[in-house]
């Protein structure tokens, strides 16, 4: 499969403060891609360096075999962009802003439609500023949509939706995808990447610390699994530590839990039978892409300020 988005060796600072620090990564035709990671990340720096809104200090990025700077005219007509805090003017109506956006393409996707499938239809001739936020959301993902783009760069898809909102707009993003468009979307959701993304790049500190499949990178952390249970007698916690596939033990009121590797819960419940112990209430709990997050990027997180740069060229 070609290559769709090619980033390399990408450096982007502000003064002194180095927002990224060498991010590589290359997502491929027709993907979904998530890129992850605590706020303050260089996230949002990073897409907006693959939609040619900033400069790169360093490093190459290509899209669609253009350069982002370079070739922006042409870009702007393959590429649809939802920015983290795009503001539209406040009395500009959804469906004035659709038309409006539509015009700018040579091959516009229809308005009415989008409107539909975001649940906007009902909002065609509302003001912006008389958007809840939610919607002024949706109506961001309808923007970067109309142009019929082959590939789209979402920052924060989801945030800010109702849960059936969110809902809707994976299926649509998944639609999208099914008819071939390339997808970068960043997210703070795990349910998203793990529903909607092939792989996903977690960033941290303006790094790149892993990208791989959800399922991937959750199978990477070793003391992942957790076995929880309330023993039928008591018993030392030697009995279990002791074993090699346990990594840990803690005790919770009445209930032990046990941290292991994947095989852990055969030697436990082996080892619990052996000495005439029944595991009552036994629970095995997988870990989950937010475990594989956090264990990526430390528990440190919320160390940005969480605002957006907005698209202002820099
Ligand atoms: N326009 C700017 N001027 C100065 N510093 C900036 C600017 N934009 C971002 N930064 C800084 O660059 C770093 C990365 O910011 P960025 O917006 O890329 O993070 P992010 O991963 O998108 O975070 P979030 O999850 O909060 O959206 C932060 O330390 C931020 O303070
Ligand atoms: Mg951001």
């Amino acid at each position: 499969m070609p290559a769709v988005i090619e980033v390399r060796h990408l450096h982007k600072g502000y003064g002194s403060t180095v927002a990224v620090d060498d991010v590589s990564f290359t997502v491929q035709q027709g993907e979904i891609f998530g890129i992850l990671g605590p706020n303050g990340a260089g996230k949002t720096t990073t897409v907006e360096c693959v939609e040619g809104l900033r400069t790169a200090d360093r490093g190459e990025i290509s899209v669609l075999g253009l350069d982002p700077r370079r070739d922006r005219a042409e870009l702007t007509q393959r590429l649809g962009v939802q920015l983290q805090d795009g503001r539209l003017p406040e009395r500009l109506t959804a469906g004035e802003a659709l038309r409006l956006y539509a015009s700018f393409y040579r091959r516009p996707a229809d308005p009415g439609d989008l409107m539909d499938a975001l649940g906007l239809a009902g909002k065609r001739r509302t003001p912006y500023a008389k958007l809840s936020g939610g919607q002024q959301q949706r109506l961001s993902i309808a923007l970067a949509l109309i142009g019929n783009p082959e590939v789209a760069v979402l920052d924060e898809l989801t945030t800010g939706l109702d849960p059936q909102a969110r809902r809707d707009t994976w299926s649509l993003i998944q639609d999208v995808r099914s008819r071939g468009v390339t997808i970068m979307l960043v997210t703070h959701f795990m349910e998203e990447a793990e529903r909607l993304c092939d792989r996903v790049a977690v960033i941290d500190r303006g790094r790149v610390v892993a990208v791989d499949s959800p399922a991937g990178l959750t199978e990477r952390l070793r003391d992942g699994r957790r076995i929880r249970f309330r023993p039928s007698v008591p018993f030392e916690d030697a009995l279990l530590t002791g074993l090699p596939d346990v990594i840990g033990l803690a005790r919770s009121g009445d209930h032990v839990v046990v941290t292991g590797t994947a095989d852990a819960l055969t030697a436990v419940t082996s080892v619990l039978a052996r000495n005439g112990i029944v595991a009552q209430h036994l629970r095995v709990e997988q870990p989950s892409l937010e475990d594989a997050f956090v264990a990526l990027t430390g528990s440190h997180s919320g160390a940005g300020p969480g605002g957006a740069p907005g698209a202002g060229a820099t």
